[in-house]
């Protein structure tokens, strides 16, 4: 059913981070701390949002040690974490609904490779998969495929515009039903329905074809999280769900305006891109009990952690040395994620922040925190207000964070009509209220069914 046909619902999705998002979640009493490798804690987490009818369970990934550098890790959970696919595969197995949605960089991955992964994901899962294309932010990750230094931030956007093109082409290697499995007329495929991409381009040869029939869903959903200028037109282009970090309504809803806008001009229409900014929920029963629930995770943040916080995110600078209680250092242009630097150097501007406040600040920069009731109350805002058409839920320690929100929010989310009791599709794409891709149409193919054949 497409996005025209049914009344627009507010829609949800999960950042699941192994024992929490918030950068100190695993030492909370009510995080498990070797939640990031223990494959119980995901089920356990992903079958309570399946309970919550949430959208998809989002797995974020750096193809790394999730940090900057050694040091700065050994006080986070950050150094170990699951290959997403794999935890996901598993996933499929326990889960019969919820959408499974995992990163994979264009900027250390080959195409054939992503292709291949999610299409298996998609099958594994009869349509449940998503792809959260990045073109990855930090730099340890070049060190793990043979160079120096990260990317040009303009450079990799083109290569991902050329890496998403080809993972396409490969997903329609088979037309739709071109699997036919004939055991009567011993024909496995017909001929006819295999196209091979032959791609030739700037970044990428990729003769093909994929060795995997159609995805259910046509193509998995494409998720994107770009900011800057670059970014959101990447996303605006390719995206089916853009993540944002926003930290304020009216900079949400300008954000909000810009993305679709930006795919309108793509020939696409506003329920073709939903926009999700980036919430974590503390949510108790009064809103002084919240608030305690916060400031009980901000105070186990490290110093070592809070310098590094700061440092890491904007990047290219050094605060060893620099007392925390005091301001920023002046700050030139680098080669990071601009739009989180820009975030953090704004904030600290704005407020007049010292090192250590804007590291509490940054921390906690996307928290809502309340009763159940005012925690809707900022959902509602925000979806009404077009400033979201739903959320990427960031759970700040787990499971109870998670147990909370489903146990509390929902159900009052629920009574005001803003999101449904259960599951009425069964695939992402059908939960999203997203097109399913039609395949290539059909048409005379190049010499590839001979070639495989000959192989
Ligand atoms: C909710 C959210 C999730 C993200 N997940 C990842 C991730 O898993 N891996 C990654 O390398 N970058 C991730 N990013 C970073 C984005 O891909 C992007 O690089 C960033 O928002 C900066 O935008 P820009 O590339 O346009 O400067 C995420 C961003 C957001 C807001």
């Amino acid at each position: 059913m497409s996005g025209d046909e049914r009344p627009r619902r507010l829609t949800l999705g999960a950042l699941v981070h192994g024992s929490g998002g918030h950068i100190a979640g695993w030492r909370h009493p009510l995080a498990r701390p070797d939640g990031q490798l223990d494959l119980d804690h995901h089920i356990r987490v992903a079958r309570t949002l399946e309970r919550g009818a949430f959208d998809a369970l989002f797995l974020a990934d750096v193809v790394a040690i999730w940090g900057h550098d050694l040091d700065s890790l050994r006080r986070t959970a950050r150094a170990e974490h699951f290959e997403p696919l794999t935890l996901l595969a598993a996933l499929s197995t326990v889960t019969e609904r919820i959408g499974l949605v995992a990163t994979a960089t264009t900027t250390y991955n080959e195409p054939y490779h992503v292709a291949r992964r999610f299409a298996s994901l998609d099958h594994l899962s009869a349509g449940r998969a998503g792809w959260n294309i990045v073109t990855s932010v930090v730099p340890l990750e070049a060190g793990n495929f043979g160079r120096d230094t990260h990317l040009d931030h303009t450079l990799r956007y083109r290569r991902a515009d050329e890496f998403v093109d080809v993972v396409r082409a490969l997903w329609d290697s088979f037309a739709d039903g071109a699997v036919v499995r004939d055991k009567a007329a011993g024909s496995y495929y017909d001929p006819a329905g295999l196209r091979t991409p032959h791609h030739e381009g700037e970044h990428f040869r990729v003769r093909g074809p994929l060795n995997i029939s159609r995805p259910p869903q046509g193509h998995p959903v494409l998720f994107q999280a770009g900011s800057s200028q670059t970014g959101r037109d990447f996303a605006a282009r390719h995206g089916e769900v853009v993540f944002t970090a926003q930290t304020s309504l009216a900079g949400a809803q300008g954000f909000y305006r810009d993305v679709k806008a930006r795919a309108a001009a793509h020939g696409r229409g506003p329920d073709d891109v939903l926009v999700w900014p980036v919430l974590a929920p503390y949510v108790a029963s009064s809103e002084a009990a919240a608030r305690a629930r916060l400031e009980e995770l901000q105070d186990l943040i490290h110093d070592d952690v809070a310098r590094r916080l700061v440092q890491d995110n904007i990047g290219d600078l050094d605060l060893s040395g620099v007392p925390l209680d005091g301001p920023l250092p002046a700050i030139g242009v680098t080669n990071r994620s601009r739009s989180r630097q820009q975030l953090m150097l704004d904030l600290a501007r704005r407020e007049n922040l010292t090192i250590r406040q804007l590291a509490l600040r940054f921390a906690a920069v996307s928290s809502v925190v309340g009763t159940p009731e005012s925690v809707a109350d900022h959902l509602e805002t925000w979806f009404r207000g077009r400033a979201a058409d739903g959320f990427n839920v960031s759970f700040p320690y787990l499971p109870g964070s998670a147990e909370d929100f489903v146990d509390q929010v929902i159900p009052e989310l629920r009574r005001r009509g803003l999101v449904r009791h259960e599951y009425e599709e069964t695939t992402l794409r059908g939960h999203l209220g997203l097109r399913r891709p039609s395949g290539r149409p059909a048409g005379p193919s190049r010499p590839c069914a001979a070639e495989v054949a000959g192989r």
